[in-house]
């Protein structure tokens, strides 16, 4: 005799722990602290101008609601035009549910940023400026849960501007935390033009985070992967924003400033529809080491990547 009863129905009986969402039926998950307990990070990239910043805001609540994001973290160094990010802007991006945003070298283009920062410790810079700069390089943030996770960012130099050394900066703030003990997750944004410092780094901390993630290219590359030490790692993250551009910058004076080697028109953002670029990653919780990174890509010109969950 074949089964009558709808899907659901069958789900339900055959014992399988699942919860209702707007979404549909979807697994449930297990309480935060027992075993096989998972912790799950959204990290988005560079949000370039106005197209990048309305995109995020706009999809930032469903991303969470739909992969069940416990930490949602966001780059948001261009969010102003290109360069640097004001306070109503990170404002918006909190509300619309970041729970950290980072910087990077374009920290302090909009200088209204600089009083901000420093009494809104969930928006964070580079830690390896140099002593006495406005704001933290790390925060401990406290998840809806209880559970604890940190975030930090470092700036490369190869490239970069000169800066103190990332890795003994994050060496530095990771010895006062154990991954799996004080925290169940650490989140580390390196903000670096090369490839090679970037892999270098997240070599460097293997097992010692949960995440190290890239910024500052615009570009998202295609080597997401576990490293053998638990650490999960994307060279870079990519950016939110228009793609029909020059790294987010409108493509004709781009373009022309490498083609003519002659100062052309201002450089200014691409409006056209913005992707939202990032990863998902999830953790476990005993531990703090990842399980798996998978790339996110919605939206706008690129191909899409939406992890299934
Ligand atoms: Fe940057
Ligand atoms: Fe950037």
């Amino acid at each position: 005799m074949t089964n009558q009863r709808p899907w659901w129905l069958r789900t339900l009986l055959s014992g399988r722990r699942q919860a209702l969402t707007t979404t549909g039926w979807v697994p449930s998950r297990r309480a935060p602290g027992t075993a096989g307990a998972d912790l799950r990070i959204l990290f988005l990239g560079d949000v370039l101008g106005r197209t990048g910043r309305d995109t995020v805001c706009e999809r930032l609540p469903g991303l969470r609601r739909d992969l069940r994001i416990d930490l949602a973290v966001v780059n948001a160094e261009n969010a102003s035009h290109g360069f640097g990010l004001a306070p109503d802007m990170a404002k918006a991006l909190f509300a619309a549910g970041a729970d950290v945003i980072t910087l990077g070298n374009h920290a302090w283009d909009r200088k209204e940023i600089i009083p901000f920062i420093a009494e809104n410790p969930r928006l964070i810079r580079p830690l390896n400026y140099p002593p006495g700069t406005p704001g933290a390089g790390s925060v401990l943030v406290t998840l809806q849960d209880g559970r604890k996770a940190l975030v930090l960012q470092a700036m490369g130099r190869l490239f970069m501007d000169p800066m103190d050394c990332p890795f003994r900066g994050t060496a530095e703030v990771l010895s006062k935390y154990r991954l799996g003990h004080s925290v169940q997750a650490i989140v580390a944004d390196i903000h670096a033009e090369a490839s090679s410092e970037k892999m270098a780094y997240a070599h460097t901390f293997d097992g010692q985070v949960s995440l190290v993630v890239g910024t500052h290219t615009h570009c998202p590359s295609a080597d997401a992967q576990v490293l053998p030490g638990g650490t999960a790692f994307q060279s870079d993250a990519g950016m939110c924003g228009d793609y029909d551009s020059v790294i987010g910058m409108v493509k004709d004076g781009a373009a022309m400033r490498f083609w003519r080697k002659m100062p052309g028109e201002k450089l200014g953002p691409a409006e056209g529809p913005a992707t939202v670029c990032g990863v998902f990653v999830e953790t476990d919780d005993a531990t703090g080491h990842a399980r798996r990174i998978e790339p996110v890509r919605i939206g706008g010109r690129l191909s899409q990547a939406m992890p299934a969950v």
